[in-house]
């Protein structure tokens, strides 16, 4: 057991430590992957003896449609996720950088692999988590053999717990062949994003990444990014990638909540640029670590203080 589990999650309602909230090995969300979640760090900064949640709203926005998709009813608003967000956190006295895990599942008893009239829960917990992927490196990346999962099979956009099948066969294909992580095609061939995280290209001066339709999940930090490279003029294309851009590409990195902003040194044996961090790349990954610990004023209403 560790410490965490000792501190409190949030499960039927109440706030009981996380070792007791266990589920009845029948229940529906266990058997057919019916879930969704989401995924929220917090950030922990010594100086200002704080901790703050970057994005929170968007990330319940976006845990509410993702319930919407998948026929769950969610009873609580933004705000009264955010507030047992916060309590969670209060009550756990969690001085640490921290990763939550909001999550609806259908929990009810039943067979049957259907949405509809399916009864759902809400629950969180949080755990301590530092880096997900090396974010000074430079990584190592396969295009994966499998591709990913579109909108009309199992819809990316809803960042549904049975979808994440499809992220682990390609995590474990790129792994098992000693690559970091991997790079999914959609089923147009087209660039899509990384197992658990968006994509980023740099060409020419230009910032690219694949568009909402490419099979991806429409990620927070690709929109704060997206965000900050207009607010630093840096010119944007958000459209179709094909495979070889990724090989001819200047610069490329991975970007979500787990993985934060990591570069990529080199795709299926192509180094990419010079192999060494691209100056965009630079400059988007210092403002993201400058704003998510709290040390950017001008972004500040992307993060909310626990204390
Ligand atoms: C498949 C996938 N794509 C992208 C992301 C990045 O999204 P966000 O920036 O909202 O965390 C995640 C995870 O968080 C993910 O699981």
């Amino acid at each position: 057991m560790t410490d965490y589990d000792l501190k409190p999650c949030y499960f039927e309602g109440k706030f009981i430590p996380l070792k007791d909230a266990n589920l009845n090995i029948r229940t529906h969300a266990l058997q057919y992957g019916t879930a969704c979640f989401g995924g929220i760090r917090g950030y922990w900064n010594e100086n200002k003896q704080n901790l703050f949640l970057f994005r929170i709203e968007d990330h319940y926005k976006r845990l509410k449609q993702s319930a919407k998709i998948l026929q769950m009813q969610t009873n609580y608003s933004i705000e009264e996720y955010k507030d047992i967000t916060l309590q969670l956190l209060q009550k756990g006295h969690w001085k640490e950088n921290v990763y939550l895990r909001p999550f609806l599942y259908k929990s009810a008893l039943e067979l049957s692999p259907r949405l509809h009239n399916v009864q759902d829960s809400f629950a969180l917990y949080a755990i301590p988590l530092g880096d997900y992927l090396d974010t000074q490196k430079g990584l190592k990346v396969c295009v994966s053999s499998w591709i990913r999962i579109s909108d009309n099979q199992i819809p990316t956009r809803a960042k549904a717990n049975g979808g994440y099948i499809n992220s682990a066969l390609a995590k474990s294909e790129a792994l098992q062949n000693g690559y970091e992580e991997a790079i999914f095609l959609d089923s147009h061939g087209n660039v899509s994003e990384g197992s658990a995280e968006n994509l980023f290209l740099v060409r020419d001066g230009v910032l690219i990444t694949p568009d909402v339709s490419s099979s991806i999940l429409e990620g927070i930090t690709r929109r704060s990014l997206l965000q900050l490279a207009k607010d630093f003029q840096i010119p944007i294309e958000v459209r179709p990638v094909d495979r070889t851009e990724l090989y001819v590409a200047d610069e490329a990195f991975f970007a979500g909540t787990g993985v934060q902003v990591a570069w990529i040194r080199e795709i299926d044996h192509r180094i990419i640029g010079n192999g060494k961090i691209g100056t965009i790349t630079k400059k988007l990954q210092d403002t993201f670590f400058e704003i998510v610990t709290g040390e950017n004023d001008a972004y500040s209403h992307w993060i909310t203080p626990v204390y």
